[in-house]
């Protein structure tokens, strides 16, 4: 029997009742997420779609503890450098996304020089864990078709005052008055 979305939210909400270190969250959730993007009919069709001249984004699943959420990326889409305050495990279901990881030596006064640590195309079935220290990053859709993915979060991103940094490391606040799930 396939792995359905019920149960690897109930994955969820044990582990992240059990474990509290972040590293550790990560580790165990990374292989549930694998085996949950292995079988896109776990969500609901209408939910692997992008809207109309948008950037997809739902949410499918709001708790305490953690959140789940699909994210489409468009041919050409990108979101710029940035953190996310808490820990993270996306997976993808279909097509590819390109994730660039970066160190962040701060400069003082709202600069970094950010360097960049890795760039990884990842395909489908693949997973990618955030965690504190390691999780400043850049996506792309490098391709010429749409991109899938499931994140899972440990913090509800709406209002949370996070970071983002533009090409030449100038930093910007980033609080998304309502759901921003990247
Ligand atoms: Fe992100």
């Amino acid at each position: 029997m396939a792995y359905t979305f019920q149960q690897f939210v109930d994955d969820l909400d044990r582990i992240t009742r059990e474990e509290t270190d972040q590293q550790t969250i990560t580790q165990r959730v990374a292989p549930l997420l694998g085996e949950l993007v292995k079988n896109p009919d776990a969500i609901p069709a209408e939910y692997r779609r992008s809207p109309d001249g948008q950037r997809g984004r739902y949410m499918l699943h709001r708790a305490p503890r953690f959140n789940v959420t699909s994210v489409i990326w468009r041919p050409g889409d990108v979101a710029g450098a940035h953190n996310h305050e808490t820990w993270g495990v996306i997976g993808v279901v279909a097509n590819e996304i390109e994730e660039t990881r970066y160190r962040v030596p701060e400069q003082g006064a709202g600069r970094a020089a950010l360097e960049v640590t890795r760039v990884m195309r990842h395909g489908p079935g693949a997973v990618s864990c955030l965690v504190p220290g390691d999780e400043v990053h850049r996506m792309r859709n490098a391709s010429d078709r749409d991109t899938v993915e499931i994140h899972v979060y440990g913090r509800d991103l709406a209002g949370l005052r996070r970071r983002t940094w533009s090409e030449d490391g100038a930093e910007k606040p980033l609080v998304s008055p309502k759901y921003l799930n990247c």
